[in-house]
Order: structure tokens, then C-alpha cells, then sequence
């Protein structure tokens, strides 16, 4: 193997691998859970524009820099940072976009176990037949008695990072590949029916304004932050994920169609679900938009419950839920294990083990914020809700701040675009102004004004 042209963990099979890999990392829980609620808990419309700005100015080009570095490191965010500071002669500072990566992945992984727990129980919840004909407020309780009871989460949350762990542990592009190229179309598939659904039964117009009408009164500060962070949360970026798997990217792929075909399956897939629950949304008498983490499982089950086919399409689809989740965990979990391979000079069991068993014990405060500890909260939030603020809102858009400076002002602008490939100059050349001028600006004012509005 020549040195510096492919990583010791292995790389895609093609570009096209490492498309679906990336669209399976971004596309999950993010896109289908968070999305709605967090459009909805902050008035909709408004709120869906500066995201969808905060994706093409902010996500999209810190996403084509994270590729970059990843493919030129040629191995985890950690070593590959240490690699790239010494080559262009940086302080090792920098190193630390690598370790926020890992570390961060990490604490995201512990919450998403849990939450991806849930869309397991309702796979087979509703094959069981138990919701059909469900009216909002069973399924509301259905809800409740989940979250209530702790051992349950547990198991739900232990069986997901299990499966999580199957996969990392038999080498990313042997199991992913096959995995997300069959489950990717027919997510997508299924979201088509749902929206045909919502069309047809739900207020398809309510759901529209909701979601796309400029009201920007009911735009905060804070809702402008979480905006920006869930940008970063959905492309996967500031977590080492996408570093990593650009780490296992073929050389001569053109790295801004791969990042733009990523990104536009994303939004793509994220617009859909909005469109498929909030029409349901209004068009049922005693649930309202602003629901929170909730939304998902208690409104989707009232759907599936009331419709011809809805004991297979309501499965099919929490089943589609769980593997949109589980293609993600992996890219959280990747960057750890190649990092503690590389460094600790363990194999991929023990790193996974070792990794795993952190990112579950963690995941306990999470299982806990919805029962025990529900009533113990820190300026109004759970443990929960503190440790999504604290990786989304901070952490995510931070180390994007760091890729930024770094790729745009430190590098030599010779080195970044000999390392961007073969794309034409002066769209380069447009990214590269971009990423060192309107990224970090934004980045900075959105935080000031975002952190000045939270805690005021
Ligand atoms: N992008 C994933 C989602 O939208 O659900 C979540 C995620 C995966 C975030 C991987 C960060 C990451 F590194």
C-alpha cells in the first residue's frame, strides 16, 4: 500500500460507496425525529429557512473541508489532524478538531442509542397490532408508559448498540455498503407513501404554511443556534464522522459533487418527514406541533393506526427509522474505534467493546432524564437535553469554526486545492471564500447572539 493513499482500516469499493456510506450517516434520526420537532418547538417556517441558509453557507462547504482533511489524513480524526499539522508545519492545537470529533461522537452516540431504542420497541409495537385504531391520546400513553420505565429503555438502548457494534466490529465497508444501499431507496420509498398519505388525509395546506411561510417573529435568537448546530447534526459534520470516511474515499473523486449529491439527499429526506407529520399534525384534534422529542412516536402511530395497511406500513417504517439511526451510530462509533486501533494498537473487538461499553453507561443519564432524573434539571433542562445542547449547540458548530479557520486561513491555499482534486478552479476557489470568510463569521455571530438569548 502506498503511504498516504489509503488507510490501514480499508477504504470504499467506489465513490458511489461512499455516497451512500456519508447519505447513511447524515440520514437518520436527525432528519425523521429532530427535524419536525425542532421546526415545530420553534415556530416552523422561519426557522426552516435560516436552516436550509445555515446548510448551503455553513454545512456544505465545512463539510467539503472535513472530506478533504479526512482523505488527505488517511486515517482516524485524531492521527489524521496530527499527520496534517505536522505536514503544513501548524501547531498541534489543531489536533484537537480530531479529539473533539471522537469525544463528541461518543456523547452523541450514548443519546442516539436511546433514542433509536425507541424506534425499535415500535417496530415491533406496531406489528404487534396493540395501536391499531389508536386514537392520539392512547398513543400518548403509550409513549408515556415507555419512557416511564427504565428497564425497558435499558434493553432497547443495549440492543441497538449492539447491533451498532456488529457492524463496526466486521469492518465498516463490508457490512455498511450492502446495508445502506438496499435500506436508503426504500426509506425513501416509504416516505413518498406517507407523504401521498399525509396528502390525502392529513391538512395538507396547514402543514405546508407551517412549514414553509416566513413568520420571523417567531424566530428567537436561540432558535437561529439551534438552527446552525442542527445543520451540522444532520450533515454528520464537526464529529469526525464524515473525516473518517473521507479517510476511506477514493483519490481522484470529485469531492464537491459527492458532498452536494450528500447534502441534497439530506435536506431532501428531512423536508419529506416535515411534510409527512406535521399535515397529520393538524389534522388531528389534540396534538400540536410544538410536541417535542415526542413528536415522532406519538404522532406516527396515531397515522399508521387509522390507515389501510398501517399494521405493515407502521413496522416497515419504525423498522426504517431504526436503520436510518443505525447507519448513523456507526459513523459515530468509526472514528473512536480507528483511533484507538491506530493508537492503542488493539483490534477492532477490544476498541469496539471498550468504546461501546462508554457510550452506554453514558447513555444511562440519557435512559434516566425521562423518569428518574426527569425532575432534576439544570436551568430547566434534563440531563438529556443538556447533553444535546451541549454537542449539537456547541460542540458540532465549534469544531466546524476550528475546520473553517483552519482549512481556510491556515493551510496554504496551493495545498487545499491540490488536495480538493480535479474540480474546476474558480468553484474552488468560490468554496475556499466561502469557508474562510462567511463560515466563521456566521458561526461566531450565530453563537454570540444564540448563547446571549439562551441564558438571558
Ligand atoms: N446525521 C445524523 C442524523 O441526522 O441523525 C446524526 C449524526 C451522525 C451526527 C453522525 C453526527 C455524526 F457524526
Amino acid at each position: 500500500m502506498e503511504e498516504g493513499r489509503s488507510s490501514v482500516h480499508g477504504s470504499w469499493a467506489s465513490r458511489w460507496t461512499f455516497i451512500l456510506a456519508a447519505t447513511g450517516s447524515a440520514v437518520g434520526l436527525g432528519n425523521i425525529w429532530k427535524f419536525p420537532y425542532i421546526a415545530g418547538e420553534n415556530g416552523g417556517g422561519a426557522f426552516v429557512l435560516v436552516y436550509l441558509l445555515c446548510v448551503v453557507l455553513v454545512g456544505v462547504p465545512v463539510m467539503m473541508a472535513e472530506v478533504m482533511l479526512g482523505r488527505m489524513g488517511r486515517a482516524s480524526p485524531v492521527n489524521a489532524m496530527k499527520k496534517i499539522t505536522r505536514q503544513v508545519g501548524l501547531h498541534g492545537f489543531w489536533n484537537g478538531i480530531g479529539w473533539l470529533g471522537v469525544v463528541g461522537g461518543l456523547l452523541i452516540l450514548s443519546y442516539y442509542a436511546v433514542i433509536a431504542g425507541w424506534a425499535l420497541y415500535y417496530v415491533v409495537e406496531m406489528a404487534s397490532g396493540r395501536l391499531q385504531g389508536a386514537t392520539p391520546a392512547e398513543a400518548a400513553g403509550t409513549f408515556a408508559a415507555l419512557l416511564a420505565d427504565p428497564g425497558r429503555l435499558v434493553f432497547l438502548q443495549s440492543a441497538f448498540l449492539g447491533l451498532t457494534l456488529l457492524v463496526v466490529v466486521a469492518g465498516v465497508s463490508r457490512g455498511l455498503g450492502t446495508a445502506v444501499r438496499v435500506m436508503m431507496p426504500l426509506l425513501f420509498a416509504l416516505l413518498v407513501v406517507l407523504l401521498g398519505f399525509a396528502a390525502r388525509q392529513g391538512d395538507w395546506q396547514a402543514g405546508w404554511d407551517f412549514l414553509f411561510s416566513f413568520r420571523a417573529d417567531h424566530l428567537t435568537g436561540a432558535g437561529v443556534l439551534t438552527a446552525l448546530g442542527h445543520s451540522f447534526f444532520t450533515l454528520s459534520l464537526g464529529m469526525g464522522a464524515i473525516m473518517a470516511y473521507g479517510a476511506y474515499m477514493p483519490e481522484r473523486a470529485s469531492i464537491t459533487g459527492t458532498v452536494l449529491t450528500i447534502a441534497v439527499l439530506d435536506t431532501l429526506v428531512a423536508l419529506m418527514a416535515g411534510m409527512a407529520i406535521f399535515p397529520i399534525v393538524f389534522a388531528s384534534p389534540g396534538m400540536s406541533p410544538d410536541a417535542g422529542p415526542s413528536l415522532l412516536f406519538q404522532t406516527l402511530p396515531v397515522v399508521f393506526g387509522n390507515m389501510p395497511g398501517g399494521l405493515l406500513f407502521g413496522s416497515l417504517f419504525f423498522f426504517l427509522v431504526t436503520i436510518a439511526a443505525w447507519s448513523s451510530s456507526i459513523s459515530l462509533l468509526e472514528p473512536g474505534v480507528a483511533w484507538m486501533i491506530e493508537s492503542w494498537r488493539v483490534n477492532r473487538v477490544v476498541a469496539n467493546l471498550v468504546l461501546g461499553a462508554l457510550a452506554w453507561l453514558l447513555g444511562l443519564g440519557t435512559v434516566f432524564s425521562f423518569n428518574w432524573w426527569s425532575g432534576a434539571t439544570l436551568a430547566g433542562g434534563t440531563f438529556f437535553d443538556w447533553i444535546d445542547f451541549f454537542t449539537s449547540s456547541l460542540l458540532l458548530p465549534l469544531t466546524g469554526l476550528f475546520i473553517a479557520v483552519f482549512v481556510g486561513w491556515l493551510m496554504r491555499p496551493g495545498t487545499v486545492f491540490a488536495a480538493m482534486g480535479d474540480d474546476p478552479r474558480p468553484l474552488l476557489r468560490a468554496w475556499h471564500w466561502v469557508l474562510a470568510w462567511i463560515c466563521p463569521v456566521a458561526i461566531f455571530a450565530i453563537f454570540a447572539v444564540g448563547l446571549y438569548n439562551k441564558f438571558h
